[in-house]
């Protein structure tokens, strides 16, 4: 039907003759001419329609924004002074000589360049939404990502292979999404949480790399980075050691910068171990581009006569940080406030500061409502540590670690972005050296920090069982600017280490026969040993198209409450087919 798309006229066609086909995107009379600026995919054009022609003018003056247009003409150049340099095509128009209507629209709910329409209608219109240029860009670039990526792997001898959706649970730490089966009454499928344990069969079976661009489904509370199903690339590779998958990886991730960005990523990837990224950034997925680090103080404050820094100083468990905000003597009190407010979220119950208003003074240089609680000594010890210069400000920490890492990480972060702190460019990390268990208090047990397939960094069963909560796992995960984009490890491939660390996670054996039977059974038939990677492709999209939430590179993205406006899933379903897969709903009330 079509010559050209819109957004590729220009000075190249001068004088010829183009069909093209698009939407309306704005029409504009003036003093008998008219104009309309038809757009698709690839941009915009200026068509211009003059009363000689009487039929097809008439015709234009009917049309509507969002009508869909056959539009057949000449490509001249623009009169001088009217050209628009911020268009590709700006330096050109076309002189409209016919005209067909495709399609009628009424009035679109929102228009294309309403900026702050809420995320309701964009959902419920969401063909709409997405005519938007910006949306049309990020998925040309989401779709650009995955060919380069696929491409890459490809190249390598990585084997593109399906695994179900219909399937049993995986942990990976979330809900599961249940499917009834008919055919087996009271029985259900569980939605994939990741392909992790059918990778591991692969490997087994000797298909020796694999990768996927595939849906994972989880149950969870929702936030800007996460959304109840997404994509992952995920790939397994058999006699690879981390090392070895690492490199291979990240030379992925800078050949995927470099083509679609035009980006030059550092070679090798920085490596960090999270024990280092916990103590100096409070964060597994620290944000590098923030020159903001914790300072240790937990043991300048044993001995202090302030209960709310020595009691967490003399805790196993317990951190007392400090964190200096250079130039921070400018914030007012409510800022330190909502600041205090913000840590609280995070569990924190106070946060407090040392205003540093003239180093040379001593005391009467500082402004602290803690001042008073701590001895000459240990403020001259933080000043040093912090290195804190006149005008600078001293956040301070005290609680369990976990929860000072928390509370003080974000704050960091936040601090980062509200002053204006985040330096440019792209900074990935592999965070590695990750502990193989966290304890949970609440379900006063060990679980896994990844998940239970992950090899433990040791020599025997025995040296693991002697003390699990010092042993390390051989896992990875590649950060970007703060944000976790991938996670993988090196797996277990024996029967009897699997067996060890179920039994370390309270699995019982037949827990663990019910579970992940098959795969301890697989263990036993000659299982190479392996390893691999996820990424959150959604993730990686976002942070490369420079949007702020992962529901803006995904076409049909859900709600912050896990449902979705257009189409109005989740629904009730009919009663005959209900009783089919013998359900019953429990009534509220
Ligand atoms: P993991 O659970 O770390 O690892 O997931 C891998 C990556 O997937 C992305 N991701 C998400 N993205 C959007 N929404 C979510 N709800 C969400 N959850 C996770 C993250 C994360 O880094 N089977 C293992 C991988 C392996 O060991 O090979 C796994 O799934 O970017
Ligand atoms: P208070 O003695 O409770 O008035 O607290 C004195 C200062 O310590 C205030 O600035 C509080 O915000 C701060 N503070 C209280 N608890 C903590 C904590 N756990 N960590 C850091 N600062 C705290």
């Amino acid at each position: 039907m079509r010559s050209h798309y819109c957004g590729t006229v220009n000075e190249s066609l001068l004088d010829q003759d183009v069909t093209l086909c698009g939407w309306v995107n704005r029409r504009r009379d003036h003093g008998g001419v008219i104009f309309i600026d038809l757009r698709d995919r690839e941009g915009l054009v200026q068509v211009v329609f003059d009363p000689d022609a009487a039929e097809v003018f008439a015709q234009a003056e009917r049309v509507r924004s969002e009508f869909v247009l056959k539009v057949e003409g000449r490509v001249r150049r623009r009169p001088e002074g009217t050209e628009n340099p911020d268009l590709p095509t700006g330096a050109v128009e076309v002189l409209g000589r016919g005209l067909s209507v495709l399609n009628t629209a009424e009035t679109p709910p929102f228009q294309l360049d309403e900026e702050d329409v809420n995320e309701e209608s964009r959902l419920r219109y969401r063909y709409i939404d997405l005519r938007r240029p910006i949306m049309q860009l990020r998925l040309q670039m989401r779709a650009r990502v995955t060919r380069v990526l696929r491409r890459f792997l490809e190249d390598n001898g990585f084997l593109d292979i399906e695994t179900p959706m219909l399937t049993k649970a995986t942990p990976e730490g979330a809900r599961d999404y249940l499917v009834p089966s008919r055919t087996h009454a009271g029985s259900f499928f569980a939605l994939p949480q990741s392909p992790q344990l059918f990778k591991q069969l692969l490997m087994m079976s000797g298909m020796d790399r694999y990768y996927q661009i595939v849906r994972c489904f989880r149950d969870e509370d929702l936030r800007a980075d996460r959304q109840p199903e997404f994509t992952q690339l995920d790939i397994e590779t058999s006699f690879l050691d981390e090392q070895g998958i690492m490199g291979l990886m990240e030379s992925m991730i800078r050949d995927l910068f470099a083509q679609v960005l035009e980006e030059a990523l550092p070679d090798p990837f920085p490596r960090m171990s999270w024990h280092e990224a916990m103590h100096r950034f409070g964060s597994d997925k620290p944000d590098l581009r923030i020159p903001l680090e914790f300072t240790e103080i937990t043991d300048l404050m044993k001995e202090v006569d302030f209960k709310v820094f020595s009691g967490p100083a003399n805790d196993p468990r317990g951190r007392v940080a400090a964190l200096c905000l250079p130039q921070g003597g400018e914030l007012s009190r409510k800022e330190i406030d909502d600041y205090t407010q913000f840590v609280g979220r995070y569990g924190a119950k106070g946060l407090a500061y040392i205003k540093v208003n003239d180093l040379t003074a001593g005391r009467e240089g500082l402004q602290s409502p803690i001042l008073k609680f701590l001895p000459d000594t240990v403020v001259v010890d933080i000043l040093n540590r912090t290195g804190a210069q006149t005008g600078d400000l001293i956040f301070f920490g005290a609680d369990k670690a976990t929860i000072v890492n928390e509370s003080l990480g974000a704050l960091r972060v936040k601090l980062g972005h509200d002053r204006g702190l985040v330096e440019r460019g792209w900074r990935p990390l592999w965070v590695v050296d990750f502990p193989m268990f966290e304890w949970d208090d609440k379900e006063s047990r060990h679980v896994a920090l990844h998940h239970p397939f992950t090899a433990p960094r040791v020599d025997s069963i025995e040296a693991l069982e002697a003390d699990p909560g010092a042993a390390i796992s051989r896992a990875y995960d590649m950060v970007l600017n703060g944000t976790e984009i991938g996670g993988g490890s090196v797996r277990i491939h024996t029967t009897a280490m699997q067996d060890a660390v179920f039994r370390l996670l309270g699995i019982g054996a037949d827990e663990a026969r019910e579970k992940f039977g098959f795969l301890l059974d697989a263990l036993k038939y000659g299982c190479p040993p392996h390893g691999g990677i996820a990424f959150g492709l959604d993730r990686l999209v976002m942070l490369m198209s420079g949007a702020q939430s992962i529901r803006d590179v995904m076409a049909f993205p859900k709600t912050q409450t896990a449902a979705c406006p257009l189409t109005g899933a989740p629904a009730e379903v009919g009663e005959k087919q209900l009783h089919e897969l013998n359900i019953r709903i429990r009534r509220q009330g």
